[in-house]
């Protein structure tokens, strides 16, 4: 059921306030600013990863002359500190109070579903350009949400298999006790399991806790042959320091979805080397696009790009094409979605499209840490689309 919203009032506003000058509605639409919400984390665990978001974001925009489907962008930036209990209040003054047009965001799987509330209740295309819940992009699928990054299952089911293939019967899983840690050892699970292997143990604690003593104290009384874990940001720095520091690292070799690694080798020094993780994105992807995007990003920010900067990126690669479908009318829910999903997304990672539930059909490739670089050494799986059960949307 369409609700009459903010929205619509204001868009019955701006044509009344159009035809009374003479003018039809899409000029209008064109000439006035749009406004995009930046819902980050630019504090806590995950701060970094929010900024390299931003940035290439930013960065994206910029190469569009400030504009997307003809119509000058400004930014309203929201720090949300990965906190699910201030999700909706923070989604709610963006859509409500902000007014803006588009909402970009988040990076913590629990804070996205306010996100996806607010977009599907209000009608505000999202672009989530990191979380991975599954559920974004499976039962509560929606026509004007988008992913500019990955589900959770997607990168740690590539482990899974590449493990598997390798001889492996027996690994356990690492994590986080919240959606990102769960379905990441789901996907693990899973890619185990296509090639005859099996999860023997899930080991958590809560988010973000660096405690993970008392976890590694149980790691080798298991009878596992690989520990897989799923950690991000300054918990990943933590947990792949204090891995080597137990002694473990000779006995049991660590792998895992990409962001153990990712954006985070340099704070975990010789710790991280060896540790082989899949993830859409790696160092020495060599084409025109990534090298490009590399140099920019550097000279924007002296940072590195990482998988995080690329997400940021092809949020607004997406978001461009959906406006310039509309001719910046992100209202037009519709031709918004078909425009994106028209598009192949000229990515960093590589060229890619959406599937029908609106996740990126991607390639995971294996990678290896050493001296610094996340070096991809071979391909986990290609093409790799997200299942998008229980996805009900029409096409889906
Ligand atoms: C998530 O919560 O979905 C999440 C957070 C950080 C990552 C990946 C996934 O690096």
């Amino acid at each position: 059921m369409r609700h009459v919203s903010r929205r619509t009032v204001l868009a019955g506003a701006a044509l009344t306030a159009g035809l009374a000058n003479g003018l039809a509605r899409p000029a209008i639409a064109q000439a006035a600013p749009l406004k995009v919400g930046m819902m980050l984390p630019f504090s806590g665990t995950y701060a970094a990863l929010g900024e390299n978001i931003a940035a290439a974001f930013e960065l994206m925009l910029a190469e569009s002359g400030g504009k997307f489907g003809g119509r000058p962008v400004t930014l309203v930036r929201l720090d949300d500190e990965s906190d699910p209990a201030k999700a909706p209040a923070n989604a709610n003054r963006l859509v409500e109070r902000d007014n803006v047009d588009v909402l970009l965001g988040t990076v913590h799987s629990g804070v996205v579903m306010a996100l996806v509330q607010a977009a599907r209740e209000h009608e505000v295309p999202l672009i989530i350009p990191n979380a991975g819940n599954v559920a974004a992009t499976r039962e509560l699928c929606s026509p004007p949400v988008f992913r500019s990054s990955f589900s959770n299952w997607q990168p740690a089911y590539g482990m899974g298999r590449v493990l598997a293939a390798r001889g492996v019967k027996k690994a356990a899983w690492v994590t986080w006790d919240y959606a990102a840690g769960k379905e990441s050892g789901d996907g693990f699970r899973d890619g185990l399991r296509a090639g005859g292997a099996e999860l023997t143990h899930t080991l958590t604690l809560p988010f973000p806790e660096t405690n993970f003593q008392p976890i590694l104290a149980q790691l080798g009384g298991l009878g596992v042959e690989v520990v897989g874990a799923f950690f991000a940001g300054g918990g990943a720095i933590q947990f792949v320091k204090d891995y080597a520091a137990s002694g473990l690292r000779d006995k049991i070799p660590l792998c895992g979805s990409g962001f153990l690694t990712e954006g985070v080798l340099k704070p975990q020094g010789a710790a991280a080397n060896g540790i082989q993780t899949a993830l859409h994105y790696g160092d020495g992807l060599d084409n025109p696009k990534n090298t490009a995007f590399r140099a920019a990003f550097k000279t924007k920010t002296s940072r590195d790009a990482d998988v995080y900067a690329v997400h940021g990126y092809d949020a607004g690669q997406m978001l461009a094409a959906g406006l310039t479908a509309t001719k910046g009318d992100a209202t037009a829910t519709q031709a918004l979605a078909a425009g994106i999903l028209a598009a192949t997304i000229d990515s960093p990672r590589g060229p890619f499209k959406l599937s029908a539930s609106h996740n990126p059909i991607q390639t995971m490739w294996l990678r290896e840490a050493r001296d610094g670089q996340n070096k991809v050494i071979g391909t986990a799986v290609e093409a790799l689309a997200d299942p998008g059960t229980g996805c009900k949307m029409a096409g889906a």
